[in-house]
């Protein structure tokens, strides 16, 4: 049996389509391999959603051809949205011998098989129905705790600098029922946080307009957590523009969904998100902050920031940073613009700010998040939180970590506790970055 080695880049939903494609292979001749050293067939799993990501694929790949010289049955194959974005490119500059884009992982076996024969392969056509449903996915390099479920693909939002509508296509919901079983499943086999994807899960849909039959993503929520109350569920991502009452009602509802919403704000500037086609505006962006803090006052809320977008000004810059404050984000992955080939903003918009200018406005963004994610840490000072015990301490392995409803990680002594279990902690110490606990 040949041995595929899978080297995943980029979001959640990539890690979760890496045990999609492991699980096919696996029941098709193939067997993948956790050591990079006894592989036959390196298949990277990659992102192209900003320039640096894809770079650094450019330079792995770089690298695999050198050891392809030493190694001449090594065959390297490129997945995921970088696939579908250069295509036949990655063949003709960067040598690769197979190409597979998102949609097309079932012909991965067919696609290896003519690689075998030094032919080079590609399959990158998108689908409007494939969601892969039917496979149970193979949970790779999992801490047998947290997994993440895809519950739809794609993406038809089109916000004006982003590639994924093109890399990923058309976006389809999954079958509900197939959803909950594999959630089950995955309980069953010891799993006790599960996170819920989709590029905008509010726009989950499935058996649309059948009356009762109808599941919108507050019912898939309800289904989930429903399954067992030790079992926490969570989900990404939400966009701000149709995060619904209904969503924010069943979150407060249910004990096991997490008091996290990740609502990816991006911009403080109306003009900025006119450009970015996000379709709502700052204030409408408060009001639904404001549902939450009213429903769910305990919900730690964290967003995704652009710095130096198309034309932004200093005084966009500085709204950026009042809703920010005003917010008080527990949390932030904050980005300079890059510009994407083929999308909106890349047609219309010049990318006009510098690359100095986007990095002083990004390291001010940085650290206004420093600031706010220190004061919402010191805040826990004292509070007593249930966490779901993950793993060791990367920096010391006498105490363990976990993280509690709100996403926050704590640490603990390590005591008599084993992985998976729950454990109540009073918080009595913290950094920007963590929490530190004593078991209670
Ligand atoms: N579907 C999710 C985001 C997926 S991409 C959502 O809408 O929230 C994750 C984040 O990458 C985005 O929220 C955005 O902040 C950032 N991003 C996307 N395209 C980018 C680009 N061209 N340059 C810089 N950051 C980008
Ligand atoms: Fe990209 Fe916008 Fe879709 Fe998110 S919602 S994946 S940012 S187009
Ligand atoms: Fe995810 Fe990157 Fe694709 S963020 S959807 S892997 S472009």
């Amino acid at each position: 049996m040949k041995k595929v080695f899978i080297e995943t880049y980029g979001c959640q939903m990539n890690q979760a389509d890496s045990g999609i494609v492991g699980k096919i292979l696996s029941t098709s001749n193939y067997s993948i391999t956790m050591d990079e050293n006894e592989a036959d067939i390196i298949l990277i799993n990659t992102c192209a959603v900003r320039d640096n990501a894809e770079k650094r694929i450019h330079n792995r790949l770089h690298d695999l051809n050198a050891l392809r010289k030493k190694k001449s049955y090594l065959k390297v194959g490129i997945i995921g949205c970088m696939a579908e974005r250069l295509k036949d490119s990655l063949i003709n500059e960067d040598r690769v011998d197979i190409v597979a884009g998102p949609d097309s992982y079932r012909k991965l076996p067919e696609l290896i098989k003519k690689s075998e024969k030094n032919n080079a392969s590609i399959d990158v056509n998108l689908s409007e129905d494939e969601t892969y449903q039917d496979i149970i996915p193979m949970e790779i390099n999992s801490n047998n705790i947290t997994a993440f479920i895809s519950i739809m693909r794609g993406c038809e939002n089109f916000c004006s600098y982003c590639v994924v509508p093109y890399t990923r296509g058309k976006e389809r919901s999954r079958d509900p029922k197939t959803i909950v079983e594999q959630a089950k499943n995955l309980f069953d086999k010891g799993y006790r946080d599960i996170t819920l994807l989709g590029q905008n899960v509010n726009s989950y849909i499935y058996n649309k307009g059948e009356g009762e039959k109808e599941v919108n993503f507050a019912r898939l929520m309800a289904m989930v957590a429903q399954i067992n109350p030790l079992l926490r569920v969570r989900f990404a991502t939400s966009h701000p523009k149709d995060i619904s009452r209904e969503l924010i009602d069943t979150i407060a509802k249910y004990d096991n969904i997490c008091k996290y919403i990740h609502l990816p704000v991006q911009s403080g500037s109306n003009n900025m998100l006119k450009k970015m086609n996000r379709k709502y505006t700052i204030d409408e962006y408060k009001e639904k902050i404001s549902w939450i803090r009213q429903a769910i006052p305990e919900c730690s809320i964290s967003t995704d920031i652009i710095a130096g977008f198309c034309s932004e000004t200093i005084e966009d810059h500085k709204q950026t940073i009042e809703i920010m404050k005003w917010v008080g984000y527990d949390s932030a992955y904050m980005f300079k613009y890059s510009q994407r080939p083929g999308t909106l903003a890349a047609k219309k918009y010049e990318d006009d700010i510098t690359e100095q200018e986007k990095t002083r406005r990004l390291e001010e963004i940085i650290d206004v998040q420093r600031e706010l994610s220190l004061k919402s840490n010191q805040k826990d000072i004292g509070k007593t939180f249930e966490i779901l015990i993950e793993g060791e301490s990367k920096r010391d392995n006498t105490k363990l970590f976990g993280r509690n409803s709100q996403n926050k990680v704590i640490i603990v002594d390590k005591g008599n506790h084993k992985l998976g279990e729950y454990l109540n902690v009073k918080v009595n110490n913290c950094t920007s970055a963590t929490l530190f606990g004593e078991e209670i």
